[in-house]
Formats: C-alpha cells, sequence, structure tokens
C-alpha cells in the first residue's frame, strides 16, 4: 500500500528572490496558509501517513509548522480563542507524520528522493513536488487516483499533463504507446526525456511533479549518475525502471499552478482566493474593484 510521500524541499527557490531569502519559498503564503501546507494536505487526502521532507538546514521553519507550538496553543486556549486553535491543530491529522532527512549536497532532484531511502525502505511511495500545486475543483483527485491504479495494477504512475511547444524543455517529456488517455486515465510509457529540446521531443505531454513509485527505484537511484544539467535525474532512474517493469502516464483532470515562479505564485494566490470558502466572495469584489481601477487610470 502506499502510505509514504516524498517531498523534496531542499531547493533554494532563487526564482522566487527576495521573497524567499530568509524563509522557505515553501512558507510563502497562498492566501492564508503557507504552499506546502496544500501540497501536504493533498498528499493525505491520497491517503498517506507518512510525509518525508527532504530538506536544507535553512529550512526548518517548514518542519516547524507541522510539529504542534506549545506555547501558541496553550495562549489560544487561555484567551478562549478556539476557533483559531482548532485551525493551527487541524493542520495535520494525528495519524499523519512528518518525518525529515536531510540533502546535504544539492545534487538533482534523484539524489534528493534518494536521500529518503532509508526512512521509504522497500515500501512504493509518492512523489510530490511542492512548486506545483494541483486543483481538482472538487473531482475526484489525481494523487488519490493514481494510488488507486498503482494498488490495482501495481504500475507505477507518473502525472502528466499537455504543455505549449516552447516549455517542452523544463520538463520530463513521455512518449506513449497509444493515444494519449483520457483524463483521469493512464497509458503506458515507451519513452520518458528529461528537458528535451523540442525538435526532439517524443511529444508534448510534460511530467507535472506527482509520482507513485514502486520502492525498487530506491535502488536504481543509488546506481543512476548525473544526467541533464549535470543532475542525478529522477526522470533517467525512471527509464532504468521502464526495462524491468511497466510504466504508466496518468492524465491529470485538475489544474496545476507553479508556485515555483512569481507568475505562477501570483496565478494560485488569486485561484485560491476566489475560491476561499470564508475570503473567496470579498476576494472577487476586491479583485474586481482593482481591475476597475486600474482601467479607469
Ligand atoms: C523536475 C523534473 C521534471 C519535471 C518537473 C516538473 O524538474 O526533473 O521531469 O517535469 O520537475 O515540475 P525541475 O522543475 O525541478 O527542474
Amino acid at each position: 500500500m502506499v502510505r509514504k510521500a516524498v517531498i523534496p524541499v531542499a531547493g533554494f527557490g532563487s526564482r522566487m528572490l527576495p521573497a524567499s531569502k530568509s524563509i522557505p519559498k515553501e512558507m510563502l503564503p497562498i492566501v492564508d496558509r503557507p504552499a506546502i501546507e496544500y501540497v501536504v494536505k493533498e498528499a493525505v487526502r491520497a491517503g498517506i501517513k507518512e510525509i518525508i521532507l527532504v530538506s536544507h538546514s535553512a529550512k526548518a521553519a517548514i518542519e516547524d509548522y507541522f510539529d504542534s507550538q506549545f506555547e501558541l496553543e496553550q495562549q489560544l486556549e487561555a484567551k478562549g480563542k478556539h476557533a483559531l486553535l482548532a485551525e493551527v491543530r487541524d493542520i495535520l491529522p494525528e495519524d499523519v507524520s512528518v518525518i525529515s532527512v536531510r540533502q546535504h549536497q544539492a545534487l538533482g532532484l534523484g539524489h534528493a528522493v534518494a536521500c529518503a531511502a532509508p526512512v521509504v525502505g522497500e515500501a512504493p511511495f509518492a512523489v510530490l513536488l511542492p512548486d506545483v500545486l494541483v486543483d481538482c475543483n472538487g473531482q475526484p483527485e489525481d494523487l488519490g487516483a493514481m494510488v488507486e491504479k498503482y494498488h490495482t495494477s501495481g504500475v507505477a504512475q507518473i502525472m502528466v499533463e499537455a504543455v505549449p511547444a516552447e516549455r517542452v524543455d523544463q520538463y520530463g517529456i513521455v512518449a506513449l504507446q497509444g493515444e494519449a488517455p483520457d483524463p483521469g486515465e493512464s497509458a503506458l510509457m515507451t519513452r520518458m526525456v528529461e528537458k528535451p529540446p523540442v525538435q526532439d521531443a517524443p511529444s508534448h505531454l510534460a511530467v507535472v511533479g506527482r509520482y507513485v513509485l514502486p520502492g525498487e527505484i530506491m535502488e536504481i537511484l543509488a546506481q543512476t549518475g548525473p544526467g541533464a544539467g549535470n543532475e542525478i535525474q529522477l526522470t533517467d532512474a525512471i527509464v532504468t525502471l521502464m526495462a524491468q517493469a511497466p510504466v504508466a502516464a496518468y492524465a491529470m483532470r485538475g489544474k496545476t499552478f507553479d508556485c515555483g515562479n512569481k507568475v505562477g505564485y501570483l496565478q494560485a494566490i488569486l485561484h485560491y482566493a476566489s475560491r476561499h470558502p470564508q475570503l473567496g466572495q470579498k476576494a472577487r469584489e476586491l479583485m474586481a474593484a482593482e481591475l476597475a481601477e486600474s482601467a479607469a487610470n
């Protein structure tokens, strides 16, 4: 059963500077909670019970966020602020634990995932890249569907979406046995290549930051040398896995927001603000007023 998720959070976040200079980019708020909370909650809703953060000494604020804050809780209790207290306590369900391991050198995504090997052991696991937020807008969620497919088929699932030609060289790109699957479905992969130039790319289907992988990938990662960008690539390990076992591309239903860059981050704020259960109405009014005012000036 897939009960563990690896979330690599050691990266510096240089595309979000200066905001990410002294706090982790994963702690930047999307409306009223840090971006990482959306990702962790997505994993929890997919049935994950153990979150493994692959972290760095400059990123301790992330671990603290998922820990309890005794003094704060005591003060909220004493002041009778029960709603706020419930909110800070409900960040994580009690049966979910957060474990953190360190990535001592920035050697790439594959290396980051391999750092979690002592905690993952031989179990299958999910990987969630924290820059990417996925909103399924009330439909069944993609990561949950990928985990279910893994449970019924035992086949690794890699989430993909079609991207415009000019962005193909920023992603892992896959080739499939047949037609692209319908959203919410998977198809077996024949190839995967990290950040190809668009003219060499086997398709425009990009890997978007959610994976469900068998435990064997850890052994493969341990043997994987540097690839594209001179980094140890998860993509290269998946290619090796494909020679041993089938691997499927899962076509996502939801919408992605890349919070690792400023435009994607802004888009995520607008999206989640306008759909926020308490603040949404106000947010939409404020956005409309700002638009009207800037059009008038
Ligand atoms: C990583 C992966 C790439 C994937 C991308 C999704 O690249 O290596 O295959 O398409 O995440 O965001 P990075 O963006 O970390 O360079």
